[in-house]
Parts: C-alpha cells; structure tokens; sequence
C-alpha cells in the first residue's frame, strides 16, 4: 500500500492540469485589433454587436445583449420583467449566491425550493410547492453545466403564470431535450467571469426570444436609453452594464473554441463515470437522458465515508488535493445559511420581509436535499476535464489510493485533522 503524498509519500500526480484560462494566437490579434482601432466601448464598437449576434444564434435565442456581469444579467432580467418589492422569486438554495442577491437587489424575495440530489438542479415538485400569491418568478440554475427540468419547469411556469428564468452561468452550450438553454425560459442569464467555460475574465449576457424583453435589458444595460435612440434620452433609472470591445474581442475567440471544449469535457465526464462510478463509496451526478449536451462546469461526485473506512469528506478532500487533484468540497451551507440571510442583513422594509411568513424565514429552513449536497459533495473544476486519459487516470488513482489507505487505517492524520 503507498504512502499518502499527505502522510510524506509521493504524490500520484505532480504535473498541473490543463490550464485556465486559455487563449491563443486568435485572441493576441484579436486584442490588438481592439487597442488599434481605438475602438474600446461597446458604444460605437462593432464587435459587442457581433458578439450578441454570434452568441445569441449559437444558443438558439433571437435576442442577446452583453452586460458586465452574470449578477448583473439576474439583476437586469428581474427589472425587465418589473419584478420588486412585494415580489417572491423561487430560486435554489444550492448555487452561488448571485442566484439569490440579485432578487434582493430588486427588493424582491429569494424563496428556497430544494434540489433534486440526481442532478443537483432545483425540483420542479419543490418548485410547485413553494409558490404563493406573491411569486413573479422562478430562477432555475443549470447546476454545474447539468440543464434544469426545463419540461416541468416550463409546464408549471405556463399553467401557474409565472415566469421562468435560466441562470445559465454554468451551461454554455448545454442543449435540453434538443433546445439549447438560455432562451427555453422568458430570460437566460450568462457569466464570463474567469472560472466560466466561456470567459473574458469577468462579462455577462442576457439571452431571449422575446423581443420586447430584450428591448427592455438593452435599455436597462445602457442608462435607460431607448435602443438607437438620442444619446441623452433617458427612459428608465439604470446605469453603465457594458461589455468592452477588449473582452467580446477575447468572448468571439473564444466562442470559436467552444464546441471542440464541450466534446472534450463530455467525453473525459463519461469516462469519469464510468471509473468513478466503480468505486465504492463514490457516486457520479446522474444524468437526466433528456440532456443532449451537458457543458460540465464542474465535475460533481457524491462522496460517501463509507466506502473509505469513515474518512470524512474534508479529509478525503485534503487527501486528494495533497495527491494533486484540484478537487474541492463546494459549497459549504446551503444559502439560506449564508450570514446574508440568517442575519437578515438585507432591506427587509424594502422586501416586505416577513419574520411570520413561512416561506422566508430563513433561519428555519432546513431543505433536505440540498442540506445533504452540502455535506457530501465533491467538485473537480472543468479544466481536468479538458486533460487527456492520463489525466484522467490519475484522477482515480489517487481516489483509490486514498481508499485504499483510509481502509486500511492510514490516512488516520487526514481523518482527524480538521
Ligand atoms: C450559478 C451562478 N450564477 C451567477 C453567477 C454570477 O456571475 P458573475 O460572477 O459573472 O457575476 C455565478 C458565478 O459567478 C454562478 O455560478
């Protein structure tokens, strides 16, 4: 049996993994074809319209506008559809938390509905039970890169009258049930921050087949001007939420590797599965077959100490990472436990927050499922998945080295140092 690389044996691995982000010659003359041009603002640069266009056609919608960020995309989607104070908005506890302050940045109501522990994406029956009079809309987050049920979502959206939002920051390029996400429900909403499978280092964008909606976020991103309209009209209260001419330069380039970058990580995914999910005590995320594409932002296992002599999941966590994968244990409580909520440290005035009503009483909830995630998860980031299979093959190597040791007893310092 060897050594653990934590106890002072050699680590399985010692190369790092594929790197990220990445870019080549494309993006060098991209760039500068930008800082040439003296072209930088979207205001007059032709290539965040290209950009929109490009982004829009690739993710089936008819409309996109770029923004600033993923959080201002939520932001600017819930403006656009009016909703605000007074207003609940039924989102998952298990995402960052975005999700969840863009509601309160509009003075409106996260409302926590559970997961589903198949795939980690917010049921559709939790959904159904968690509205109330006052909910506007649902944010259903394609976790990991793994589409929500857009079926279900969509069927209770259109017989309940109530909005559905994509939070589609992990799922560039994700296709549901022949759709790709972003523009199935009223609003998709984008990040291209830095951990993103399309980045520019930080950047967002808001997808619809609504052409009125995307009038609106088109205002909303730029002063409340009317699209093509005098530049000191304003229509409604809003500020700058541009994109640049430098970072679509880098989003067109990197759009162009997308597809290639999808095809890899789900091929190195079912192989992981198929390893992973041989071992006792580790369980890949199901994959619901109506996924026809998933994007794999992460790479989810659920991680059972059983299977590995009672090591607990931080240990087993610790191991991994002293062996050389970049594994992590995610989120550490569900939202509604974030200090944000458990301290009410938000508008509740502005919110109509009340501490009698059920729904939001944060400091009560206890959703099972996601409370669960939270405690046996395992994330890899997507890098790994664009190593080759010896990457691959280190990754459950060192899984099973550290099985093999924790059952035997060693491992007994990462068991107990917490
Ligand atoms: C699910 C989800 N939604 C929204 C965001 C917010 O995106 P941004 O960081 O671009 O504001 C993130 C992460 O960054 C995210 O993971």
């Amino acid at each position: 049996m060897s050594t653990l690389a934590l106890e002072g044996g050699s680590p399985v691995r010692m190369r790092p993994f594929p790197e990220w982000p990445v870019h080549d010659e494309s993006d060098l003359r991209a760039l500068r074809e930008v800082l040439e041009s003296g072209t930088w603002s979207a205001a007059n640069g032709p290539r965040v319209r290209e950009l929109e266009r490009r982004f829009a056609a690739y993710h089936d919608a008819s409309h996109a506008v770029a923004t600033t960020s993923g959080t201002v995309s939520l932001v600017l989607a819930l403006r656009a559809l009016g909703v605000g104070s007074g207003d609940e908005v039924i989102v998952p506890p298990y995402t960052f938390m975005a999700t969840a302050s863009a509601v309160l940045e509009v003075n409106a109501l996260p409302v926590f509905a559970d997961i589903s522990l198949d795939t980690y994406c917010i049921a559709p029956d939790a959904v159904e039970a968690a509205i109330t009079p006052r909910t506007r809309a649902i944010i259903a987050v394609h976790f990991g890169g793994h589409p929500a049920d857009m079926d279900q979502l969509g069927e209770i959206s259109r017989r309940r009258g109530i909005t559905l939002i994509e939070d589609a920051a992990h799922a560039h390029g994700a296709v549901w049930a022949g759709r790709k996400v972003g523009a199935i429900g009223a609003l998709g909403c984008w990040s291209f921050q830095a951990s993103k499978n399309l980045t520019s280092g930080e950047g967002g964008m808001i997808t619809t087949n609504d052409s009125a909606l995307a009038e609106r976020c088109e205002s909303l991103h730029d002063f409340g001007r009317s699209p093509g309209g005098p530049w000191y009209e304003h229509h409604f209260l809003s500020g700058n939420h541009r994109l640049t001419e430098l970072q679509s330069a880098l989003l067109l380039a990197g759009l162009e590797r997308l597809p290639e970058q999808i095809e890899r990580r789900e091929r190195s995914a079912r192989h992981l599965d198929s390893e992973l999910g041989r071992i006792e005590g580790v369980r890949p995320l199901e994959r619901d077959p109506r996924t026809d594409v998933h994007s794999h932002h992460l790479y989810i296992f659920r991680y059972d100490p059983e299977g590995f002599g009672g090591m607990s999941r931080e240990a087993f966590v610790r191991a991994l990472n002293a062996e050389g994968i970049p594994a992590s244990s995610g989120y550490p409580v569900p939202l509604y436990r974030q200090p944000l909520f458990e301290e009410l440290a938000f508008d509740t005035r502005a919110t109509g927050y009340d501490p009698a009503y059920g729904p939001t009483q944060y400091g009560r909830l206890e959703l099972p499922q996601c409370e669960r995630a939270c405690r046996e998860t395992v994330w890899l980031p997507q890098n790994v998945l664009l190593g080759d299979e010896s990457d691959l093959a280190d990754i459950t190597s060192a899984v099973r080295k550290v099985q093999e040791a924790a059952r035997h007893g060693s491992g007994s310092r990462a068991t107990s140092a917490h």
